[in-house]
């Protein structure tokens, strides 16, 4: 496994690799969630390239973004055993040599969910993903659906621009007990990860999306949103203690369909979008 500080090197190097190249971003601090994902690259592809990359402008809060796990070697250690090729650990210089100057903004699903709660926050992730596909010139790209909505963005991106790759979405990995596993699941204090499983729990459960937020509300979590979208249902919730706030999003598939269907979020194969009623 090669890890690569310097793009320059980078791209010298990729125009010189033959087969087929897989692309797994992330922004570190790595758990099986992740691992999933490169372990179905590695599976596939000729050459794996993971990247590792803490992404400002996808912050809308600076203590989040000063909090942001930080492990560095263990992560390279488990890329290496999984049998990832390339590590890229580009910088901000390398980045945004623009200074953000040029974007990509979404102005439908982005305002919604996640981005109705954190203004921007997926003009970074747009932006930086398409900066990050251009670099890596992947065949395939792998994104969890964790992560669902931006998933879909990002599908809709490539397809919109006429990129030359392939999102593929990977189903998410679970804690034992439900928990989607998650980097930031590393900032809750004991008494607070022993509580976060009925997150899921109730998400897949609740009868309506007002019966989980009261439910949540209940267990004494702030809620940011409890949606259903086509058989989808997506929530986002602030838990711990006042000083140590941490914000976990999930979603889960739904038996019956009970929210509006949504043209934008059509196109994954385990969902039936439906209509209103
Ligand atoms: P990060 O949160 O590090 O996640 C990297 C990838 O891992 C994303 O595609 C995410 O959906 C996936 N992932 C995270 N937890 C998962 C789980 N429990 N099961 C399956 N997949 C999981 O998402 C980002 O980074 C950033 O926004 C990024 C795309 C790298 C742009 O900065």
């Amino acid at each position: 496994m090669k890890v690569i500080r310097d793009m320059q090197e980078w791209r010298a190097l990729r125009k010189k690799l033959v087969g087929s190249v897989g692309f797994v971003p992330t922004m570190g601090a790595l758990h099986a969630g992740h691992a999933s994902l490169l372990e179905r690259s590695v599976a596939r592809e000729r050459i794996t390239v993971l990247s590792i990359y803490v992404n400002p402008t996808q912050f809308n809060d600076a203590k989040d973004l000063a909090a942001y796990p930080d492990t560095l070697e263990d992560d390279l250690q488990l890329a290496e055993q999984l049998g990832v090729d390339f590590v890229i650990l580009p910088t901000y210089g390398d980045m945004y040599a623009d200074g953000f100057r040029f974007q990509v903004e979404e102005n439908q699903l982005s305002r919604s969910l996640c981005g109705a709660d954190r203004p921007g926050h997926f003009t970074g992730v747009l932006t930086i993903v398409m900066k990050l596909l251009n670099l890596v010139a992947p065949d395939r790209a792998y994104f969890g659906k964790k992560d669902y909505q931006q998933y879909t963005l990002i599908r809709d991106m490539c397809e919109t621009f006429f990129m030359n790759v392939e999102i593929v979405g990977c189903e998410t990995v679970r804690e034992l007990d439900g928990l989607a596993m998650s980097s930031r699941n590393k900032l809750l204090d004991a008494e607070t990860r022993s509580r976060v499983a009925v997150f899921y729990d109730v998400l897949s459960s609740a009868s309506s999306d007002k019966a989980a937020i009261l439910a949540l509300e209940n267990f004494g979590f702030k809620v940011d949103y409890v949606e259903t979208i086509g058989q989808r249902r997506f929530g986002a919730i602030v838990v711990g203690p006042q000083s140590e706030k941490v914000r976990l999003i999930d979603n889960v598939v739904i038996e019956a369909a009970r929210g509006p269907g949504r043209s934008f979020l059509q196109g994954d194969k385990n969902t039936t979008t439906v209509s209103a009623g």
